[in-house]
């Protein structure tokens, strides 16, 4: 038996290691995980109860269109209802659109430190991967620009970038957008953008509407507080739409991920409370690493990447061994680490623990 040959070298995804193998490795009674982006403050209360109202119908499969979560969204959004697709989280549509749009030899661009399933999907695809180095962080789209040609079939835009933070402002992407040739599609992962009250930030769904190519990724895992669900969704022209659903398993989103998030959005208290507290983490990370002498990107996002000026992976060792998770190893940045922004408990727990860690590892030149 011979699997594909493009996909012998890929490795297999590596988890974080949950908090209980951890506490119980390392001796530690509290430990914190600011690892995966996921909410500091769980999920709406209003979500958690309509799955409990939905665990009588476990034996019924779900809705294979999401026709009631789509309507809702369609409104939320002022877009058709055949404009928007579920995915298993955002993840699986990046899966269906390298599944739909990319065959071998299809060249396809991407920033070379951005989120990893792009180019992994892509492989799977056997497509031609062409990284972009990102300029101070942030998506270089003159650059990216430059590569296109008549073989590039996706370009994928993380706004606002993982791990960095950065975002593109609405002229650039708009710029950008209006030079693409038509005949490529530009994905523009906005998983992060419900954080974002800065009014540079690009609208995407305004975008969507001038330029057809476009397909947007959100999800419920990040400030709806549902990663366990596995719920995303895509917004893009019905023909986009269309070829994507093309490839999509019937019944890809279950019913807890579709009730759950039909109440999540419904829960404006809850989305409103998180962006506040995440801004005042944001600010007290900036104060906190500029007091520690430290530079970080600007982060836009629920998450902010700080430049250690020390192995990275030192660091992040030597957090753990406090209780502390966070994120290292980026190829590019091997200085840096990315930390989710938390309560703000927690926030200070990770300051008292970095500078403790900054005075025990040696700098870096
Ligand atoms: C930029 C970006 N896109 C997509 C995802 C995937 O999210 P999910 O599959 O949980 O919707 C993530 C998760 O961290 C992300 O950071």
């Amino acid at each position: 038996m011979q699997p594909k040959a493009n996909i012998v070298h890929l490795p297999v995804y590596q988890p974080g290691k949950p908090v209980d193998d951890v506490k119980r490795e390392l001796g530690l009674t509290e430990v914190i995980k600011l690892a995966s982006n996921e909410n500091p403050f769980g999920s709406s209360p209003k979500a958690m109860e309509a799955i409990a109202r939905e665990v009588e119908n476990i034996s019924i499969y779900p809705d294979g269109a999401a026709v009631e979560l789509t309507s809702a969204l369609s409104s939320y959004h002022g877009v058709n209802p055949d404009q928007i697709i579920f995915g298993a989280g955002s993840d699986e549509i990046i899966l269906m659109i390298a599944r739909a749009f990319l065959v071998p030899g299809d060249e396809t661009i991407m920033a070379d430190q951005t989120f990893p399933q792009y180019k992994h999907n892509a492989q799977i695809e056997n497509a031609v991967i062409l990284e972009v180095p990102l300029k101070e962080g942030t998506h270089d789209l003159f650059s990216m620009l430059e590569r296109v040609t008549d073989k590039t079939k996706v370009v994928w835009v993380c706004n606002p970038n993982n791990p960095t933070g950065t975002i593109n402002n609405a002229d650039e992407v708009e710029w950008f957008l209006s030079k693409v040739p038509g005949h490529v599609l530009v994905v523009l992962d906005e998983a992060y953008c419900e954080y974002i009250d800065d009014t540079s930030f690009p609208d995407g769904i305004k975008l969507l509407q001038k330029y057809p190519n476009v397909v947007l990724l959100r999800t419920f895992s990040k400030i709806y507080g549902l990663a366990s669900l596995r719920i995303g969704y895509g917004i893009g022209r019905p023909d986009v739409i269309r070829s994507i659903n093309q490839v999509r398993e019937p019944f890809n989103t279950s019913r807890f991920a579709q009730a759950a998030a039909l109440a999540a959005l419904n829960d404006e208290e809850f989305i409103a409370k998180c962006r506040e507290a995440n801004k005042i983490g944001l600010a007290y990370f900036n104060n906190s690493f500029a007091e520690l002498g430290l530079d970080a990107f600007p982060a836009y996002g629920n998450f902010i990447m700080v430049d250690v000026k020390r192995s990275g992976q030192e660091v992040f060792d030597a957090l753990l061994r406090k209780g502390i998770i966070v994120r290292a190893g980026h190829k590019l940045y091997p200085t840096h680490i990315r930390i989710t922004v938390g309560s703000q408990e927690q926030n200070e727990k990770v300051i008292a623990a970095l500078t403790a860690v900054l005075q025990e590892i040696a700098v870096k030149v």
